[in-house]
């Protein structure tokens, strides 16, 4: 129903879906840049995306993971997140990692369901980064909570 494939060089990202993960246009871009962007068509249309960055040589990030409103709730999400540990995997990483806000329980429950374990809290994250207050579940985004999933034994 969907495929999962590298943003074409000539495609703009799709910084709509991008920022329904990230509320800071000028974060999305700088690791845009410096990442790469993988997009979820149906047809002609992209329903969702994600980007991986590189972190150390051993260690790469989801960035953003973001799916097209009408689209959430039907697993394109999880498809997209199994899809960045493949893509992880081949390009020979030892860890994946990715980074939510304590307020985020969808993403931690879908992360979780992916394999991901809880390593570490970036206290304050989101006080310090961010100009405005986020809040969502009725909870304030205070702390990003870290979790990753190892992929190969040493
Ligand atoms: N409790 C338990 N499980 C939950 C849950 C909850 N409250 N909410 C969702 N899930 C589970 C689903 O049941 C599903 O698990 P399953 O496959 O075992 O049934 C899993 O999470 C994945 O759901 P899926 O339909 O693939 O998610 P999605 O397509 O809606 O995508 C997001 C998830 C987070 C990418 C999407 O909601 C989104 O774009 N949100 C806005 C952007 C965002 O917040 N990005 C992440 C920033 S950290």
């Amino acid at each position: 129903m969907i495929k999962i494939q590298p943003l074409s060089r000539d495609q703009s990202v799709p910084m709509d879906l991008l920022l329904l993960a990230d509320p800071s246009k000028e974060k999305v871009l700088a690791y845009v840049q410096s990442g790469s962007c993988f997009v979820a068509y149906h047809e002609q249309d992209i329903v969702g995306v994600y980007v991986l960055s590189s972190l150390s040589q051993r260690t790469v990030e989801i960035m953003n993971v973001a799916v097209k409103k009408s689209w959430q709730g039907i697993g394109v999400g999880k498809q997209l997140i199994l899809h960045a540990i493949s893509e992880a995997k081949t390009a020979g990483a030892h860890t994946i990692e990715i980074g939510t806000g304590n307020s985020s329980i969808h993403q931690l429950a879908l992360y979780q369901k992916c394999g991901f374990r809880l390593s570490s809290i970036d206290h304050d994250f989101f006080l310090q980064h961010y100009d405005e207050p986020i809040f969502e579940n009725g909870i304030q985004c205070i702390d990003m909570l870290r979790l990753s999933l190892v992929l190969q034994a040493d």
